[in-house]
């Protein structure tokens, strides 16, 4: 589990920091008292700036404007004893407490950690103090380095917003979406805030073009940054990237293709967006104006709000309202697996649930999270999916090995499989993983029983999964340094007999093994996969 705000929180927060921080401003929850309790060591902040430069205890805050003109903020709590600096840092992913903070001269110093406490992403952050500034930097691995102008802020900036009343607990009924995991793309892994009308519209031509749509990826998800503001009555709309998102879900389903979209249970997405905290009815009822068919909600600036506890409560509220809606919508749940979601996500109609921080483009991220999936076998079933992230396959950090086993692990896993990658423009090697229909078809048979690890030997595991028919998928994982020679029993399969049809799916040809053990070399972080068959 992780610190503070929680594994996905923390992944959140990472989502957030490594490609700009975004936060949102709280409004709310300034009574009068603690407002003037709170703005007290502000003026003092303030006057001690004026006359030198001391101590750089108390709130700071710092904008930073994207591309299309979003602004949102980054706040941080200081508290500076000597040299030595804690805090925290607060955007809409969560609060990072501050460590090995060190103030010199005018030299400011320290990291926040990200994801897994066992093994943290490490943040490092460097400032320069300058009259009443400071001038921040940082520096998330593998991420660009953000900067940015930290003010004095009135500390009400780091108030949490006032909770909500959440619903009873109440069984939300199953939509009768997904009863194979969902397929399709979204644009979050490779876009990011990147993502506007105009590409959408091409990844759609390009799903069809291409033979994804064929191959049975139907969903393009928009995730974060599409939203604008709300209106006087409370209506959101989205921003310029977007100027009508009817007429783009109108231009995507006259492909043929599905539309999916993204929100917050908190009032503020991961990358600072609108969320919809306290508009969940209103929102739902907008997606169904324009007609979308998917929503991802992600749980972000509830944490600074909710604990893990109200996570049931706060994803019924919108499981709720969704179903209200004549139109069936794909319910994704993202908290990052936190508050053991598989046990509740079905209750509120969720349709997948997230199990894990983000992924990212690297072997160690995807395999982490990929084989550490297989306890959670006994929780998905049709209609309802555990959700290990999005695909990284053709974002270019990985091998075509490794991003041969990414695809054969979430098939393994029946997990959803959504593309993450720019479609417009795959390379053949990407194609063929993607579309390789017959692991495809691993991944969505109908029986829906998720694999899981059969044994393990060092490096290498030998994962299985049962599907229709009395078939059974067999992988051959090699997660070791080299090739590896991996020697299977047939008789361990299929009821103690040969299996009469052996297909390895990678090479589409059939295995013709005569013996009753079977040896192949795996490459180094690769896989064998095959589906057995009387
Ligand atoms: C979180 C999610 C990601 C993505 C970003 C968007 O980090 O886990 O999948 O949606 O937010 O800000």
């Amino acid at each position: 589990m992780v610190d503070g705000v929680g594994a996905a929180a923390a992944d959140k927060a990472s989502s957030a920091s490594k490609r700009r921080i975004r936060i949102s401003v709280p409004r709310y929850n300034r009574g009068v008292p603690m407002r003037i309790i709170f703005r007290l060591p502000f003026l003092v902040l303030i006057c001690s700036f004026a006359s030198s430069a001391a101590s750089i205890t108390g709130a700071w805050s710092a904008s930073v404007a994207a591309s299309d003109g979003h602004v949102t903020v980054t706040s941080f709590s200081f508290e500076q004893q000597g040299s030595e600096l804690t805090g925290k840092v607060v955007t809409a992913g969560g609060e990072r407490p501050i460590k090995q903070g060190k103030v010199d001269g005018e030299h400011v110093t320290f990291v926040i950690e990200l994801g897994n406490p066992a093994s943290p992403r490490i943040v490092p952050w460097e400032g320069t103090i300058a009259g009443n500034e400071i001038h921040l930097k940082s520096s998330p691995p593998g991420r660009p380095v953000m900067e940015m102008v930290a003010k004095p802020a009135d500390p009400g900036v780091l108030l949490p917003p006032a909770k909500l009343p959440l619903p009873a607990l109440k069984d939300v009924p199953w939509n009768h979406l997904s009863r194979t995991p969902p397929m399709g793309w979204n644009s979050w892994n490779k876009f990011q805030g990147k993502v506007d009308d105009k590409t959408v519209r091409e990844i759609a031509d390009a799903m069809v073009r291409t033979g994804m749509k064929d191959a049975g990826y139907h969903y393009v998800n928009i995730d974060d940054t599409w939203q604008g503001e709300r209106d006087a009555q409370g209506k959101i709309h989205s921003n310029n990237k977007f100027p009508d998102m009817k007429a783009l879900a109108d231009y995507v389903h006259n492909k043929g293709l599905l539309i999916g979209i993204y929100s917050s249970p908190g009032p503020k997405t991961c990358a600072g967006y609108e969320g919809s905290f306290g508009h969940e009815e209103q929102d739902a009822q907008t997606y169904e104006d324009w007609t979308i068919d998917y929503l991802k909600y992600d749980w972000c600036s509830a944490g600074l709000i909710y604990s893990d506890e109200d996570m049931h409560a706060a994803y019924q509220k919108m499981g709720a309202a969704l179903a209200k809606l004549a139109r069936p919508v794909v319910f994704s749940l993202c908290q990052y697996g936190k508050a053991d979601v598989w046990t509740w996500g079905p209750k509120v109609s969720g349709n997948l649930w997230r199990t894990t921080g983000d992924i990212q483009d690297n072997w160690n991220s995807m395999s982490d999270i990929g084989f550490d999936q297989g306890r959670l076998a006994p929780y998905a079933a049709p209609g309802h999916w555990n959700d290990p992230d999005m695909l990284e396959i053709g974002n270019g950090g990985m091998t075509d090995d490794e991003y041969r086993t990414h695809m054969s692990l979430w098939s393994m896993l029946a997990a959803p499989l959504l593309a993450g990658n720019d479609v417009r423009a795959m390379t053949l090697a990407t194609m063929s993983i993607l579309l390789n229909k017959e692991v495809i078809q691993i991944d969505q048979d109908k029986l829906g029983k998720e694999g899981a690890r059969l044994r393990q030997e060092g490096e290498q595991e030998i994962w299985t999964r049962e599907l229709t028919g009395g078939a059974v998928a067999v992988a051959l994982f090699n997660r070791g340094e080299a090739p590896a020679a991996m020697t299977i029993k047939w008789a361990d399969f299929m009821g103690g007999k040969r299996p009469t049809f052996i297909r390895d799916l990678w090479k589409h040809d059939f295995v013709k093994g005569t013996g009753e053990t079977w040896t192949a070399t795996v490459p180094k972080h690769g896989v064998v996969l095959l589906r057995m068959s009387r």
